[in-house]
């Protein structure tokens, strides 16, 4: 972390700690809709298909643990990334190689400039007496500075965090420089730990905060015990559970048929493979369209519009309109 990093990421938790020991819970901190214009500070490789990168900015908003920005890369696509460290004039990211977002973050150089928007807080790190916190992969990047959080706080915690091998999971190695004892870095090779087996024994009223794949968001959900709050995010979407097959008319042209297991924008995509998505998950707006026939449940675009990653068809069919 550079000196300027230290002393904003000090501010950072201060705020929290502040909160913390109020023993409130914080509200998260609003969505900045401005764009903000960085350039790409530094691109270093602590695993061999793990980015960090430093995004450096003027006067950056402040944020909290949990806080993600979407990033506008130089093609137009726009992809969510966790704030792992910073303050207000560098964020850092930390990107793995999956898929064509992160592939064009892999090949981003220093100097490159980019728009940030946000940062939101869609995880924010509430008040609790201990935390476990629980990281799987890549998803270690909204948790790090949820730890240091706890860390300057005083507050009890722990960390396990999981990977196929150790030397592919990031960021975990240097938050045991803070408490050796309270970190557990486990590899895995690919069998995920049992649910059981990474919440241990939870001290009353610990609060478990965890982020991975959604098999093991799921399983440690269902594990945690009564009488502890479970907080969860999760990088890719959810599974579609009881879906229903309906039609997707393209106002122009062709109707698209979507499977119950599938969502609209998947198989849109197939036939239209300009539209764009970001989030997957219903919140970003990026695939938000007008919808110019039938209603759709399950939706979080707004009146007219329909979100193709979320929603589906009340009944057989929705026209939407994609010119
Ligand atoms: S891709 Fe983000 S709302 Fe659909």
């Amino acid at each position: 972390m550079t000196t300027a990093m230290r002393g904003v990421a000090r501010v950072t938790d201060l705020s929290v700690r502040l909160a913390v020991r109020a023993g409130r819970r914080r509200t998260p901190a609003p969505g900045v809709d401005r764009d903000l214009a960085v350039r790409i500070a530094a691109v270093r490789y602590p695993c061999a298909d793990v980015a960090l990168v430093d995004l450096a900015g003027d006067a950056l908003p402040a944020w909290r643990p949990g806080s993600h920005v979407d990033v506008v890369l130089p093609s137009g696509r726009v992809r969510q990334y966790s704030l792992c460290d910073g303050g207000r004039d560098v964020y850092r990211i930390a990107v793995r190689l999956v898929g064509d977002g992160s592939r064009e973050v892999h090949s981003l150089v220093a100097g490159t400039p980019l728009t940030l928007r946000g940062p939101r807080n869609a995880f924010p790190l509430a008040a609790a007496p201990s935390f476990l916190f629980l990281a799987g992969g890549i998803g270690i990047t909204p948790i790090a500075p949820m730890v240091r959080a706890a860390a300057a706080a005083g507050t009890d915690w722990r960390l396990v965090h999981t990977g196929r091998t150790l030397d592919s999971m990031p960021l975990s190695a240097s938050l045991a420089d803070l408490d050796p004892s309270r970190v557990t870095r486990v590899s895995d090779g690919g069998s995920p730990t049992p649910a059981a087996e990474l919440l241990g024994d939870l001290p009353a009223g610990c609060a478990v905060y965890c982020c991975g794949p959604p098999a093991m968001i799921d399983a440690v959900r269902v594990a945690t015990p009564a009488g502890h709050r479970f907080h969860s995010e999760r990088f890719s979407p959810p599974p579609i559970r009881n879906g229903r097959p309906f039609t997707v008319g393209i106002a122009g042209g062709p109707d698209v048929a979507v499977p119950a297991d599938r969502s609209a924008l998947d198989v849109v995509r197939e036939v239209r493979p300009d539209v764009a998505w970001s989030c997957r998950q219903g919140f970003c707006g990026t695939c938000h369209v007008p919808l110019v026939e039938g209603t759709t449940t399950g939706d979080t675009a707004g009146p007219g519009r329909t979100a193709l990653c979320v929603a589906r068809a009340s009944a057989d069919r929705i026209v939407v309109d994609l010119r």
